[in-house]
């Protein structure tokens, strides 16, 4: 072919990247490889076969760690741990910034080493994944300096335990191991059995600069080796990114144990276009979304919905982009997809596709030939796709793209929302005021308006709903390694002492039981039975409804219709919990008078609690407007920024002592961030609270916001935890009861608290009235805003 035919047909001619310096590295190891344990490699154990998806050659053969490898690495760990955080911030910081020295300096044997182990194209491998960790660890860098100054009185939580995926091995790599280390903690980390090539590299960047030994552990190997790790005694906190399976596997296993833990699971995205949409610029955009990695990307925009008016010219021009892409060698550098990690990948994802054919949708492939060797799929289209279409709910994980059409910003959104998972959204209109109207309304972690699959260290990634909880990047990121040192200060709370089971009565003739509240109404208990409150002297002080499941039910469904709270303004809810604690201190004697008969506390001591439960409200009402998010600086010409958004409904058991200001030491934060919840009061006093349905009555707070349902503590919590409905679970009690609220919360992935069954104590207003419950009270959505022309 001459240089004129060339031009005319302007055919790609093949670009490869040399690949001899990733097989001489190989070669150097033997192309078997051990674990990097307390700073050196081990000799390989029983190891298994990496290869490369694109040929289906073996690259090298990995260990598979057993328990006794794991121990080694939790040993080291620990060891290593104090002498860590006991380094200045600066020292830390130094170690940090080597490593991302280091990673600039090898990173194209990184990159193409990472395209060779995990199919993905070199383009990719070299200007994006690369690039973002050498990112990562200057950003948190920075953070090992500032971490006292700007996370005060916190500590590292110790040995983390930290389980990554095979989508972007050594970015994930990052991710967990940056901000850990920054935070004073040491790692033992597990990269995907498909993916170990670039962790080892690291390994050896880690001797390079001298990283002090034990500070970073690496192992290797399969499921079970990950679940080692989850379930050993010596880990202080697990961070997992992958799939939302083994996800709710971890928080099953880490129940009750103390455990901090991060997840970040999977997703299913919604690509929205909408009618004035700049068409060109967003099928660009589908192309990033989806076909970025194979569309191995777990906030990857899989679900394209597009506005009726423009659908079908949209499609069409996104069939003629797809026509385009280039499938093939991955170490080519003009390939636009290259392999998936491994046929199993391929078998998983051409399984879903024919269900989905099976169920109705229609598929698109571009014509064109794909390499016969190796795991490739071809960029795939489905249209005519109905909403419970599997392809539809279900995560691919591969290059497959199903496509839907809303007529209205509403239907948008109820589509965008209808889904289990919630990791992000691209939104594509030149209408800001659209733009800005639909990004708070999605659920999703993370918001791109205009673009997609933007990341930055400095920028929170993370998601709602089942794609997990916690957040990789920025500020949120850092406090996910950190603790409050005063949590290691409280004392367990022991066992609850049992109690005589109370005399439950039917509520048939004069009822002077206080009834549930529901919806803002005072509500008979569903099973018609009441109990009875007794004093510490067995004295009968009071009845109130024995709530059940149904009572529950219906305390959810309220607090559900009363979500529109959230979307009220910071002062409109500031203004409520004034007017609370305002008509709180009008009834304090009331109050303090309900506190001695039940609890037989002091005079004073009841005094104190009520006054201090008043000023509780206060603190809160005035957190209002002042608990909020931030706009970062990410190195491209987008602005993020960081809201700070409720939860949803919290499902709150609220403490058996100090029954009026623990239940309003909960309830307070997470009101007025816009949640609204279903309250347990404390079980053997639960008098305050029924009395305060008075005080919410009188205060303008709207029906729902705050439902009250008395009973069996336990027996209601496992409804109100097990509970769909229930974003967030909040419980006070002994250390078994939070273990199962843990537990109880994995259906939805509920995001919980519990006080592990320590003593918490709510007079104390650091602890009570800072951040840490509005934290828990909020998750944060970045939502990524272009600028410039
Ligand atoms: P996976 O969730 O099984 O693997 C992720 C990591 O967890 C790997 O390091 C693996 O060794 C480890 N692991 C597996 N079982 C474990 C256990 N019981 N305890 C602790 N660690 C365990 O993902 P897999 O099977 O490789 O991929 C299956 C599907 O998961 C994909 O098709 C995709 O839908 C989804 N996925 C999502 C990811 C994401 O980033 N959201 C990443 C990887 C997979």
């Amino acid at each position: 072919m001459n240089v004129k035919e060339i031009f005319e047909t302007m055919e790609y001619g093949p670009a490869p990247e040399g690949s001899a310096e990733a097989h001489e590295w190989l070669d150097g190891y033997g192309r078997k490889f051990g674990h990097f344990i307390n700073g050196e490699f081990t000799k390989p154990g029983k190891t298994f076969a990496s290869t490369n998806p694109a040929n289906g050659e073996e690259l090298a053969q990995i260990s598979q760690a057993k328990k006794g490898d794991i121990d080694l690495a939790v040993s080291a760990a620990r060891k290593a741990q104090s002498d860590w955080e006991s380094l200045s911030g600066y020292e830390r910081a130094k170690y940090l910034y080597a490593i991302a020295r280091q990673v600039q300096k090898h990173s194209r044997l990184f990159a193409v080493l990472e395209t060779l182990d995990n199919g993905k194209p070199i383009r990719e491998s070299r200007d994006l994944d690369i690039p973002l960790v050498s990112r990562h660890f200057y950003h948190h860098a920075g953070w090992a300096q500032q971490r006292d100054r700007l996370l005060p009185n916190q500590s590292a939580y110790g040995v983390c335990g930290q389980i990554i995926p095979w989508n972007f091995p050594l970015l994930m790599l990052s991710w967990k191991i940056a901000p850990a280390l920054a935070a004073g903690n040491t790692v033992v980390l597990k990269p995907a059995e498909f993916t170990s090539l670039t962790a080892l590299l690291f390994a050896e960047i880690c001797q390079e600069i001298g990283l002090p030994k034990g500070v970073v552990n690496i192992v290797t190997g399969d499921g079970d080796a990950g679940e080692a790790i989850v379930n050993h005694a010596g880990i202080d906190k697990i961070a997992f990114t992958g799939s939302t399976g083994v996800g709710k596997a971890i928080r099953k296993a880490t129940a009750g144990s103390g455990k901090g833990l991060s997840l970040e699971l999977g997703g299913k995205s919604p690509f929205i276009v909408f009618e004035d949409a700049d068409l060109d610029s967003a099928v660009e955009g589908v192309v990033d979304a989806i076909w970025f990695n194979q569309g191995q990307v777990c906030c990857a925009g899989s679900r394209l919905l597009v506005q009726e008016a423009v659908e079908e010219r949209f499609i069409k021009k996104l069939k003629a982009r797809m026509a385009t892409l280039r499938v093939g060698d991955p170490l080519d550098k003009a390939i636009d997809i290259g392999a998936l990690v491994a046929p199993v990948q391929v078998e998983r994802v051409q399984d879903l596709m024919k269900k989905g054919e099976e169920q109705g949708a229609v598929r698109y492939q571009p014509d064109g030939t794909i390499p016969s060797n190796g795991c490739f799929v071809k960029p795939t289209l489905y249209t005519n796709v109905q909403p419970a279409n599997i392809i539809a709910e279900e995560e691919i994980f591969g290059p497959v793209l199903v496509a839907m059409s809303f007529r209205t910003p509403d239907e948008a959104v109820t589509l965008a929302n209808n889904s289990k998972y919630g990791l992000s959204a691209s939104i594509w209109t030149e209408n800001i005021n659209l733009a800005l109207d639909i990004a708070p309304r999605v659920q999703a972690g993370v918001v791109w308006i205009n673009s997609t699959n933007n990341f930055d260290a400095a920028v929170g990634f993370g998601g709602y709903k089942e794609s997990g909880f916690g957040r990789e990047g920025g500020k949120e990121g850092m406090r996910a390694y950190l603790r409050p040192e005063w949590e290691l200060k409280l004392k367990s709370l022991g066992k609850a002492p049992a109690q005589a089971k109370p005399k439950l009565f039917a509520t048939d003739g004069i009822d002077r039981t206080a009834k549930l509240y529901v919806g803002g109404k005072q509500a008979r208990p569903d099973g018609g039975y009441a109990r009875s409150v007794v004093n510490a002297d067995g004295k009968l002080v009071g009845e109130v409804g024995e709530g059940n499941r149904k009572d529950i039910r219906n305390a959810v469904e309220a607090a559900r219709g009363a979500l529109g709270w959230g979307s009220k303004t910071a002062h409109l809810r500031a203004q409520i919990l004034y007017y609370m604690g305002e008509n709180l201190d009008y009834r304090r004697n009331e109050f303090a008078d309900r506190l001695r008969e039940m609890t037989g506390a002091s005079a004073g001591a009841a005094k104190k609690e009520v006054e201090l439960s008043i000023e509780r409200l206060f603190a809160f009402a005035g957190w209002a407007d002042k608990y909020d998010g931030a706009v970062h600086n990410p190195p491209v010409r987008q602005m993020a920024v960081a809201m700070v958004e409720p939860i949803g409904v919290i499902g709150i058991a609220a403490p058996n002592d100090n029954p009026l200001l623990g239940a309003i030491s909960l309830l307070a934060p997470s009101m007025v961030m816009g949640n609204t919840s279903v309250l347990i009061p404390s079980e053997t006093a639960p008098l305050a609270m029924t009395d305060f349905y008075q005080i919410l009555d009188t205060s303008d707070v709207p029906g729902g916001v705050v439902n009250i349902v008395t009973g069996a503590k336990d027996e209601l919590t496992k409804t109100l935890a097990e509970h769909d409905g229930v974003d967030a679970m909040f419980y006070c009690g002994d250390a078994e009861g939070g273990k199962k609220v843990e537990q109880y919360s994995v259906h939805n992935l509920k995001q919980t608290w519990t006080n592990k069954g320590k003593a918490m104590d709510w007079t104390d207003r650091e602890i009570c009235e800072g951040e840490y419950f509005l934290e828990r009270s909020t998750q944060v959505k970045n939502v990524w805003v272009p600028y410039g022309a």
